[in-house]
């Protein structure tokens, strides 16, 4: 099969070959379409940004009609089993279309691309490129050799590669809020996780071009930036590695540096692991304003043995004393967590444990998932994936059931509360009315008055379900929360 495949595949041995191979413009092509489809997390979408950078400046530019389409990109996650098989699914849509269009080029980009490399040619004959997270840059050549008639593969993990230098193509935006990926790749090792083989190494991203990169969008109109990163806590920038004296760029001096582009700007940031968090980015949380009270600080599991199978490097008393911290710096910072139901050996009584640290952190939000085994991981190498699919979906709507009650009580707690909002824009409910977020990171729902995208007002909360805050413009600043 190999043969097939033109000099683009890389594997271990090949890899310094790949990094030296020429960046090949190609030149006088006519303007070309892209259809770009992402799936997976906000790291996912926002590499897909980055995609449509490079592709634009190689005479590609994006629709939202799959017909008109020259070249199909599917951005990938392999995060769990299910993931995969909505992509699967998905590719076989295409078929049709390639029939239809025998030019049409098909390509799988990201973390399924990464972990599967060439076997994905093998599985999915519609399939004419597949790009890991890292071979971006390398895409408009991959066409070229599509063009040529074979397949190419280029699945080559950097220790560098930041595309610190690429302005995104905000897609799907509203002109209000973007994402700004930080750093690449993560070290941790979580047991169950397939993101250090599919990602790769961590690296940060120069802390110049990511200020550079909210100006812009502060300058564009955008008013709210969320920081991406697998782990933005372990973020550390130097620009000269060899010299002790040259200033070292912590995440919560990255936070500082980016709220400094404007009171106005809001900044956000996720993903944050409960061994990383420091007093640094709380008490820049405290003195910025413009920093919000929010954070994304996944536990996985409250069992400290169950934790310790992860690899999560932390016991449930642990994590509890960090959250003690940080509320001890915002007491209305809200929190939101991952949660996994169903993970190796997991007895009934360690998944009480999970619902009763929940009772007492008492998440605002929790994104919870039934365990699924993925190849290659740790987990899947050392650990028996003993808990039946029907256990683990009976732990994981318990899990669900009690987080929608905690949401719905801290919601309610909001009742008479009045929030600064930056409006995002029409609520879907209608369009006499806009929606908008507070610092806590809440969406609130309001009779839209004459309020604009991108204003700053206040609202008073009226009402909530468990997922929103519904409310009314009041006037006046008059917090009382
Ligand atoms: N099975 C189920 N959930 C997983 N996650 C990561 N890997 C797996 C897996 N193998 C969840 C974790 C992580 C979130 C992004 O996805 O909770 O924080
Ligand atoms: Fe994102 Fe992880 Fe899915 Fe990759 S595997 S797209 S990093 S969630």
């Amino acid at each position: 099969m190999q043969e097939e495949i033109s000099g683009k595949y890389i594997d271990d041995s090949k890899q310094g070959e790949a990094l030296m191979m020429p960046f090949a413009k190609p030149k006088n092509i006519p303007s070309k379409k892209l259809y770009l489809e992402s799936y997976g997390c906000q790291m996912n979408f926002s590499d897909s940004e980055i995609v449509a950078s490079i592709m634009s400046d190689n005479g590609y530019e994006t629709t939202n009609i799959m017909e008109d389409a020259d070249a199909i990109f599917i951005n990938t996650c392999a995060i769990r089993d299910n993931a995969e098989q909505k992509i699967r699914g998905r590719l076989r849509n295409f078929t049709h279309l390639k029939k239809a269009k025998p030019s049409l080029t098909i390509g799988v980009l990201g973390c399924m691309a990464e972990r599967l490399k060439k076997q994905l040619l093998e599985e999915e004959k519609m399939v004419d490129i597949v790009a890991g997270p890292d071979s971006y840059r390398d895409l408009p050549n991959l066409i070229s050799e599509v063009y040529e008639g074979h397949k190419a593969v280029n699945v080559f993990l950097s220790r560098e590669e930041t595309y610190a230098d690429i302005s995104p193509v905000r897609l799907d935006s509203t002109g209000i809020s973007a994402f700004i990926t930080i750093m690449r790749g993560c070290d941790n090792m979580c047991s169950f996780c397939v993101v250090p083989f599919t990602r790769g190494r961590e690296r940060s991203r120069d802390p110049k071009s990511i200020v550079a990169e909210a100006q812009d969008l502060f300058n564009r109109g955008y008013r709210e930036v969320t920081l991406l990163g697998q782990n933005v806590d372990s973020y550390k920038y130097t620009s000269n590695k060899e010299d002790e004296n040259d200033e070292v760029i912590s995440f919560a001096k990255l936070l500082r540096l980016v709220a400094n582009v404007s009171p106005l700007l809001r900044v956000r940031f996720s993903t944050s692991h409960p061994k990383d968090i420091t007093e640094e980015v709380m008490i820049a949380m405290v003195e910025t304003k413009n920093i919000c009270n929010y954070i994304h600080l996944p536990v996985q599991s409250g069992n400290s043995r169950v934790l310790e199978l992860m690899n999560r490097t932390y016991t449930r008393e642990w994590y509890l004393d960090r959250i003690n911290m940080m509320k001890s710096y915002v007491p209305d910072l809200a929190i939101s967590s991952d949660i996994i139901a169903g993970f190796c050996t997991e007895t009934e009584e360690e998944h009480q444990d999970t619902l009763s640290i929940m009772e007492l952190v008492k998440y605002d939000y929790a994104y919870s998932f039934a365990y699924s085994e993925r190849p290659g991981t740790p987990a899947a190498k050392k650990l028996l994936d003993d808990i039946s699919p029907e256990v683990k979906l009976r732990r994981l709507n318990e899990i669900q059931e009690l987080q929608r009650q905690h949401s719905l009580e801290s919601n309610q707690k909001d009742i008479g509360k009045t929030f600064e909002v930056l409006v995002e824009g029409r609520s879907k409910k209608s369009a006499d009315f806009n929606k908008g977020r507070n610092d806590q990171n809440k969406m609130i729902v309001f009779p839209k008055e004459d309020s604009q995208a991108g204003q700053y007002i206040y609202v008073k909360v009226l009402d909530c379900n468990n997922a929103t805050l519904m409310g009314q413009i009041v006037p006046s600043p008059i917090i009382n929360n």
